[in-house]
């Protein structure tokens, strides 16, 4: 269990003062100038060293990330900071923004001053409406306070922070489609290579963070890569914050030491599941596009990146969605693959026409009205999609399906035969 003086979010829950005013109470803009004079290595190397790997869903290392922007360049370098949040299951970074936006602006200005950023843009989703107006507050706050801006904290560092609201598409929280959507054309994701480092924002070298990475980035820098390495495990270093919903007593956010287990994590902090935990038929760990576990896995796992992996599922955006035994499985997998058809922008072809072929699929699985065999086409048909499109999303759409079909096949069998018998009994009338 995480001990309170290694909490990074101390008013994850908006208990105290979001201004200024209270964030300074709570040690934030505190050393932020000392920090900045160590230098741009120094910040880039101690981020290495902590471990930190990306809370946006990938997990990626931070530090490396940081280290791909170039030292000298002839164009501006820009941060922009990923506040789309838009997965199913997912709102943690929905709280940073609304009781933690000054611990979010000071992690821009360090990762700003590690990658010698002139400016940063904060693209968050457009129904995130109250948490915009917190950030600009705090934005406006920061500027006359001359913590960002020319100078930022006394250091001699100038950085610029703007905030742009997104329109409500998921898609726009991938990184090449965020940026095309901030440079006011249509969020469709970039062909890389060139990655973002080279050619980003504008043209120019840019890197893309999560809210929640950037906003933990003040406390490594101050309290050490050492203290930050010591949570968790190797690889899977730190706090996180882990999103708790669906069939649990009180479901919640809460900040925790990497790699717990999950059910400690169920049990301690969302009052279990609700009806015990023997009523618990299945868990998606990491967002909606992570693939299911069945109870069995569930007893044992622990809750990061390396675990998760190794049980064909993944730590994503840690919202962990619980199901109960009274969830219709295969109708709640459906209209996953009903969200991601609806996302798709329909740039290339396999998640255009394959989501929706694998959504109508779902729907005739529900009703038990396909054959058997066609479990296994689905299951082929979701390989084939899965790494042949420009971004991720077609993955996150098929991962799902698989992980129904890996743990669940018996349900979905079971739903065929019945519509069969019901099916000849009508015949025979
Ligand atoms: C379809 C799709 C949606 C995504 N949505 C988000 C999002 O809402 N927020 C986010 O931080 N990352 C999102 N990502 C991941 C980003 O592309 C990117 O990896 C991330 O912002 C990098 O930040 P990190 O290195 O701090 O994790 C999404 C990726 C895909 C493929």
């Amino acid at each position: 269990m995480l001990a309170d003086r290694d909490r990074v979010f101390t008013n994850l829950y908006g208990d105290h003062d979001w201004r200024l005013a209270g964030a300074q109470r709570r040690g934030d803009w505190e050393g932020t100038r000392e920090v900045i004079l160590k230098g741009r290595d120094w910040i880039v190397n101690e981020v290495k060293e902590s471990g930190l790997r990306g809370r946006g869903g990938a997990g990626f290392p931070t530090g490396l990330k940081w280290s791909f922007m170039p030292k000298e360049s002839d164009r501006p370098c820009y941060l922009v900071v990923n506040a789309d949040e838009s997965e199913p299951g997912t709102c943690k970074d929905r709280d940073i923004l609304r009781n933690e936006p000054h611990k979010l602006l000071e992690g821009c200005v360090l990762a700003g001053a590690g990658m010698g950023c002139t400016a940063v843009y904060i693209y968050i989703r457009g129904e995130f409406y109250n948490e915009a107006q917190h950030l600009q507050t705090a934005i406006e706050e920061s500027y006359a306070a001359g913590l960002i801006g020319k100078n930022a904290c006394g250091s001699g560092y100038d950085v610029e922070v703007y905030l742009h609201r997104g329109a409500g598409a998921y898609i726009c929280g991938e990184e090449t489609a965020l940026l095309e959507s901030l440079e006011g054309k249509k969020g469709m994701p970039r062909l890389k290579p060139p990655f973002p480092a080279a050619v980003g924002l504008y043209g120019c070298p840019s890197t893309v963070n999560n809210v929640e990475t950037i906003a933990t980035a003040p406390a490594i820098l101050k309290r050490g890569a050492a203290w930050f390495a010591s949570i968790g495990r190797p690889r899977n270093t730190g706090t996180k914050i882990f999103c708790i919903s669906g069939h649990v007593e009180q479901p919640c956010n809460v900040e925790e030491a990497m790699s717990i287990p999950l059910r400690e994590l169920i049990e301690r902090h969302a009052g279990g599941v609700r009806g015990g935990w023997d009523n618990l038929l299945s868990v998606i760990p990491g967002g909606s596009s992570t693939p299911c576990l069945p109870a069995s896995t569930c007893d044992n796992v622990l809750m990061d990146f390396d675990s998760l992996v190794a049980e064909k599922s993944g730590l994503g955006t840690a919202a962990v969605i619980v199901m109960d035994k009274s969830t219709d499985i295969v109708r709640a997998i459906a209209r996953l693959s009903q969200f991601y058809k609806h996302e798709s922008c329909g740039q290339c072809t396999p998640c255009r026409e394959g989501a929706g072929w694998v959504w109508r699929v779902m729907e005739r699985m529900v009703a038990g009205n396909a054959s058997v065999a066609e479990i296994d086409m689905l299951y082929e048909v979701t390989k084939e999609i899965e790494g042949h499109t420009i971004c991720a999303l077609a993955d996150g759409a098929m991962w799902p399906v698989q992980g129904l079909i890996r743990h669940f096949r018996p349900e979905m069998e079971r739903r065929i035969q019945e519509y069969r018998a019901a099916a000849s009994r009508k015949a025979a009338e």
